[in-house]
Formats: C-alpha cells, sequence, structure tokens
C-alpha cells in the first residue's frame, strides 16, 4: 500500500519534501532461478567491517599478469590506490582470455541505422585480430606508447570500441569525446589531454541522413592548435569500405584513411602491454560548476574490476546474453557498460548506430525481437520518448527481456511502469542505477535477484558502498526524517577516478573538500566524496535521487556545465552579460534556457538569439540546443553583482520567484516575468528541487 508521507518544515541545510511513497515490486522467480547473485550472503560479505578486502571479490573475476599486494592504499588522502603491486592489461581481460572458450561467439553485434543494411557480427576471435591490427598502428605507425593520450571523436560504429581496446592493449590512455559533440570541442579535450593523435570517421547515418563527420576534425585540430597542442595525426575510419562519406579533402601528411593504413598491418600480432593496476586506463570528460570541462582519470585494475563485478551482479551478465545498451560508448555508460563490463565478462554487446525512433518507434523491438536481445539497458529520455510516440509498439514485438536497466536521471513512477509493463511485459526485472562518470560504476541499485523494485528510486547502496546524506553543515540527515540533503559517500571503491587530468587541486576541491573532516588525515573515514546531487533515504534504505544541487544541467541524462553554456554566449560579440538556467521538460528531463543582456546599442535581438543558438551547436554540440533564448534589458542581481539563475529558473518554470527584494535590481524581475511569460497570468508550482536550488553555489 502506498504510504501518504507528512510534510516536514522547511530551513536552509535541509529540504522538505513531499510525495507519496511507492508500492514495491518482487522480482519473478523465473529471473531469480537463473540470476547470478541470488545468495543473501553476499551483504554480509560486502559489510563496511569486511571493507576494503571484500572488494577482492571483484578483483578475482579478472586475470592478472602480477596479483596485487594491498588491496587499499590510503596514504595519499584522497587519491587512494587499489589493487598496488598488481599489474594486469585492460584488453587481455576483454578480449584475448575468451578465445579459449568463445573464440567463435559475438563479442560485438553493430545494427546499422538503416534498416536494409544487414547488422554485422564480430566474433571474440575477429575482435582479437582487429585489435591486434588497430594497436600495431597506433605502435608502430603513429609511434604511440603506454601512457600517451588519444582523443577519439566517433559515432557508434564498431570501430569505436576496438580503437579503444587497441589503445587499453598499450596502455595508451584514450580519451573519448561524445561523436554528437563539435568538432571545437573535441580540439579543446585534445588539448587539453595533450593528444597528439586524434581518431575520426568519415561519416555516419543518423535519422535517415548521412552525418558529414570529417569536418569536425579540421575544427578540432584549429581548435587545439589555439590552446598550444599541435595534432599531428588523424586517422579516419570509413564507415563504409572503399566510399567517402565526407566532402571534406584529406589533408596530405596528416590525415589517413585508417583502411588504407592497415592494409600494411594485416595479421599483426601486439603482446598486451602488462601495466600497473594504478595507470590511467581512460579519461572522459564531463562537466563541473566552472567553465573547462574536467578530465575524469580512470584507473587500469580499479575500475575494470569495478565494472566486471558490478556488470555480473547488477546486470546479471553472463556469456550467453544477448545484452543491448543503447547508450552511446562517447558517455560513461557506454564505457563501463557497453565496452568493459560486457566484454570482460565475455558477452555479446550490441552496438546501434541510430536515433532509437528511427523509422519508426518499433524499432528498438524489432531489433531486440531480432537480435534475440535478453538484457536491455537504457535512459528515462529515451524511454519518455519510446513511450510518448509508440506506447502500443512493445507488445507487436515478440523479444523477451529478462533484465532491464535505467539509468542518467531521475525516473518517474509514471514512466517507469510503462517501462516495466509495457517493455518489460511485466516479466522483466528493472535496475535504477544511480552513478556519475566520476564514480566509474553503480554506487546505488537494487540487486535484481534480491531486492524489490520500488518505481522512482535507485535502490539501496551498491555492495561495498557506504553512503551518508549530509546537510549543508555537515550533520548526517537522520533516517526517516523525510529530508533531503547531499549524497555523499563515505569510502572509497575500486571505481572511482583517481584525479582530475592535470589537476589534482581542482579534483580535492570539487569532490572532497566541502565535507573533510580533517585535511590531514590518512583515514579514509574524514573524506567523504561529494556527489553534488540531492537524495532522500527512505526508512527501507532505499535511496530517491532528486537532482544535481550544483549548477549543471542534465539534458537528457547528460551533463552540460552552466558556466560553458555561458561562455559560449559571450563569444558573441554583441551579448553583455548571459546566464543558462534548467528547465523543465517533457522529455529530456532538463533544457537549457538562456538569458542574455545585450551591450547598448545593439537591437536587432532576433539576429542575435538566432547566432547565440548556432554558436552553442557549434561550440558544444546540438545537445545543448536552447529552448528558448530571452534577450532582456537586464539580468537580476544581489548587490555584490552575482546573477540571481534562481530567479530565473523559477521565472522561466513558473514557479514563485520568492523574496526579490533584497536585490540590487529588483525591478528588473517583473519585466523580465512579463517577458516571458507574457500578461496572462500563468499557474504557479512548486517545481523541482534541483530547479529551485539552481545557482544557489555561486
Ligand atoms: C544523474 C551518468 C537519478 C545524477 C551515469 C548524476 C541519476 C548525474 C541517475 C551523472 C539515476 C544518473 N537516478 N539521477 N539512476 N543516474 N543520474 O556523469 O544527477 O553523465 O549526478 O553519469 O546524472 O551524470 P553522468
Amino acid at each position: 500500500m502506498p504510504i501518504e508521507q507528512g510534510a516536514a518544515s522547511e530551513n536552509e541545510a535541509q529540504i522538505a519534501v513531499h510525495w507519496k511513497e511507492e508500492g514495491c515490486i518482487l522480482p519473478s522467480p523465473q529471473f531469480i532461478g537463473q540470476a547470478n547473485l541470488v545468495d543473501a550472503a553476499v551483504l554480509d560479505r560486502f559489510k563496511e567491517e569486511h571493507f576494503p578486502e571484500c572488494f577482492r571479490e571483484y578483483a578475482d573475476l579478472l586475470d592478472w599478469n602480477h596479483y596485487w599486494h594491498t588491496t587499499l592504499d590510503t596514504s595519499d588522502p584522497p587519491f587512494w590506490k587499489w589493487f598496488t603491486g598488481g599489474t594486469l592489461n585492460a584488453c587481455y581481460n576483454c578480449v584475448d582470455r575468451h578465445l579459449a572458450k568463445y573464440k567463435s561467439k559475438a563479442a560485438l553485434i553493430f545494427v546499422p541505422e538503416p534498416e536494409d543494411e544487414p547488422a554485422h557480427t564480430v566474433t571474440y576471435q575477429e575482435l582479437f585480430t582487429r585489435v591486434n591490427e588497430v594497436a600495431a598502428v597506433l605502435r608502430d605507425f603513429c609511434g604511440l606508447k603506454a601512457g600517451d593520450r588519444v582523443t577519439i571523436h566517433m559515432p557508434m560504429i564498431p570501430e569505436l570500441p576496438i580503437t579503444m581496446l587497441a589503445c587499453a592493449r598499450l596502455g595508451v590512455i584514450h580519451s573519448v569525446v561524445f561523436g554528437g559533440f563539435s568538432g571545437e570541442a573535441a580540439g579543446l579535450r585534445a588539448a587539453d589531454s595533450g593528444s597528439r593523435v586524434m581518431i575520426y570517421a568519415d561519416g555516419y547515418v543518423r535519422n535517415g541522413k548521412i552525418v558529414d563527420h570529417k569536418p569536425s576534425a579540421d575544427i578540432a585540430v584549429e581548435a587545439a592548435q589555439k590552446e598550444g597542442q599541435k595534432v599531428e595525426k588523424i586517422l579516419v575510419w570509413r564507415r563504409y569500405a572503399g566510399r567517402n562519406l565526407s566532402s571534406k579533402p584529406m589533408v596530405p601528411g596528416r590525415d589517413y584513411f585508417m583502411d588504407e593504413v592497415l592494409k600494411d598491418f594485416k595479421r599483426a600480432k601486439v603482446d598486451p602491454v602488462s601495466m600497473d593496476a594504478e595507470a590511467p586506463l581512460f579519461l572522459m570528460y564531463t562537466s563541473g560548476t566552472t567553465g573547462k570541462p574536467k578530465g575524469c582519470q580512470h584507473r587500469t585494475g580499479g575500475y575494470l574490476a569495478y565494472v566486471t563485478g558490478t556488470s555480473k551482479y547488477y546486470q546479471d551478465i553472463r556469456p550467453e546474453d544477448v545484452y543491448w545498451c543503447m547508450a552511446d560508448i562517447g558517455w560513461i555508460t557506454g564505457h563501463s557498460y557497453i565496452v568493459y563490463g560486457p566484454l570482460a565478462l565475455a558477452a555479446t554487446s550490441v552496438i546501434y548506430e541510430g536515433v532509437p525512433t528511427y523509422p519508426d518507434p518499433g524499432r528498438p523491438w524489432r531489433i531486440a525481437e531480432q537480435l534475440d536481445v535478453n538484457i536491455f539497458h537504457t535512459s528515462p529520455t529515451a524511454i519518455r520518448m519510446l513511450r510518448k510516440t509508440g506506447p502500443d509498439e512493445p507488445k507487436k514485438y515478440n523479444y523477451r527481456f529478462k533484465h532491464m536497466t535505467t539509468v542518467g536521471e531521475p525516473i518517474e513512477p509514471e514512466t517507469w511502469r510503462w517501462y516495466y509493463e509495457a517493455v518489460g511485459k511485466s516479466r522483466a526485472v528493472i535496475v535504477d542505477t544511480w552513478w556519475q562518470t566520476e564514480t566509474g560504476g553503480f554506487l546505488c541499485s537494487t540487486i535484481p535477484a534480491l531486492d524489490p523494485m520500488k518505481p522512482g528510486s535507485a535502490g539501496p547502496a551498491a555492495l561495498g558502498i557506504y553512503p551518508a546524506i549530509y546537510d549543508e553543515q555537515g550533520q548526517e540527515v537522520p533516517l526517516g526524517s523525510n529530508k533531503a540533503g547531499n549524497i555523499c559517500i563515505r569510502n572509497p571503491w575500486p571505481g572511482i577516478m583517481q584525479t582530475i587530468w592535470g589537476d589534482r587541486d581542482r579534483f580535492v576541491k570539487q569532490y572532497y573538500s566541502k565535507y573533510c573532516r580533517n585535511p590531514q588525515s590518512k583515514d579514509w573515514r574524514d573524506w567523504p566524496y561529494f556527489a553534488a546531487d540531492g537524495a532522500l533515504l527512505a526508512p527501507d534504505r532505499y535511496y530517491r535521487i532528486l537532482g544535481r544541487v550544483d549548477d549543471v544541467i542534465n539534458v537528457a541524462g547528460h551533463r552540460l556545465g552552466t558556466k560553458e553554456l555561458e561562455s559560449a554566449c559571450l563569444t558573441v560579440k554583441e551579448v553583455a552579460e548571459a546566464a543558462v538556467v534548467p528547465v523543465v521538460d517533457e522529455l529530456k528531463g532538463r533544457v537549457p534556457v538562456v538569458y542574455v543582456s545585450l551591450k547598448p546599442g545593439v537591437s536587432d535581438a532576433k539576429r542575435v538569439a538566432a547566432e547565440i543558438i548556432t554558436t552553442l551547436e557549434t561550440m558544444i554540440g546540438k545537445i545543448a540546443r536552447p529552448k528558448a533564448v530571452h534577450v532582456v534589458p537586464d539580468l537580476p542581481k544581489t548587490r555584490s553583482g552575482k546573477i540571481m539563475r534562481r530567479v530565473l529558473a523559477a521565472i522561466s518554470n513558473n514557479m514563485k520567484t520568492g523574496d526579490v527584494t533584497t536585490l540590487a535590481n529588483p525591478e528588473i524581475v517583473e519585466v523580465i516575468r512579463l517577458e516571458v511569460q507574457g500578461i496572462d497570468p500563468v499557474v504557479l508550482r512548486e517545481g523541482p528541487e534541483d530547479v529551485r536550488r539552481f545557482g544557489e553555489a555561486e
């Protein structure tokens, strides 16, 4: 029975939350009967008193060249080291070690967007051959060696994981930039990581159209150059053999078609380089609270152990499963749960090139039926979109999921129920997995065969993860108080990032300074990890995640930094000031809305607004396209001159603006309100917590 929870009083440090508790749903006996993890004794093994040794269980899923001597080294907080003394190779663990048993089994199945192009299977044997050849190119043609960085800006084609694994084979650190990001964004990331080689594709197919991707390479090289980084080589994969999808000429001496270079490396073999457990495996750039994206640096041993363990226990993956995660490999979800986790377990991982609703919203279910997918993984945004455009489509197809995941943003119980009933046919279990780019793998989720599902709640802490919810003063929000606060993880875990590439101070400041009890302490208990998400803990110890508390906008499950968007707006020369705030969107969760004031004498507001939109698309990518650009006479500011984004967020979301009398320019609020909402009265609503608090961190 749903229980109505009482409203609680509100103060600055704690936020009251008012909603119904949802009833729970149990996993089916069929699921439990076949699951990887059915013995509740695991909960004891991962109790705090067994930390950190409990994580041996994950590390033992890997093949090590040299076994480690210390599970967790805390000598340099908060730069934890895992499995020190150990050496291994990530590519070996995802490819070579499976050959003995599974060489003829599909490792990857590539599904092109055009439906008349057949799906293409890459067996483990083929994967081994191709990864070796590419590794030989990187080593012998590009001169890359362990520790060097390579930026990969590619769409969803099998050559993307193949290139990543080839890097891992050599100990080269890959930095994959989401294919939908602009060339400029890729170039800045290449410069930050110091990449002298970038890897591209000529083009790809999306929404029924060919996208010419190669021009991004030229833009990236230029953007990197401006930052002082010379990109010497661009390797270009061709989407279709013998055909060039790009209109852009290749630059002699810099650009090379991969298929042509590969001719000299046929059947080349490259021994996997034995890497220190702490050697970086990859960088993944993500938005933070300041303008510049942070390169989250992930380690080889701990990361691989963590994603392999969580893929096995939470995704319930086995070699005989056909697993399809619809995310893009250019995000952390794709790294951990399309490439490294599933391949380390010898699963078959499906890679779909295009948009889920192309050519119609039945497409995902046709793919699932044709390939016999039994584990499915996607985001609330995709679920909302598929529900809106094709609510009855799933029942037309004869696929059978045993397990489904949702990730990336909070899922409303309504959407959850459609996922469960329509997509999962009331048979598949659902795990709602809460985690972040920084955390490598899941932090909260139900264990699918052991824990009941609760729509809208991520569930209990993952094995070996000990969270706490703190208020702004660092007091733990008591269990059962029905108050939300900042969710933190009290302990280190193997999947946590090592540092921000090249910026140790920022790493400490962003994630640890807020709640560190004693900066001198070498005891991990004094160093809680601050996740910057609001959360609420129910009496049953299920966490409900409320969204970001910092000024990051989560668009369709992807983080965009407000400051990054604002600095892009400011490159339009007529713009004097810019503020970007989130607005609630039915499909994407949140989308950015831009407010700008213009320099004196500029009258052509419409043209400037259009230019701002183009600028955001070119500098960041289409994902940053704002829902609206409001050109206003001035922005609301505090007396110390800070822009009050919270007030703008309230106006855009039809929420109460609260007391504005202390502003330096309170009269502007009404002017802006009229501009945005018009003269008709609007119904004000309470608005979600992340929007209410937006920009308060300032
Ligand atoms: C949000 C994606 C609610 C959260 C893996 C987090 C979620 C940010 C969930 C990280 C979930 C992710 N429920 N919110 N199941 N999963 N989030 O770095 O705000 O792209 O901080 O990593 O997404 O986004 P990121």
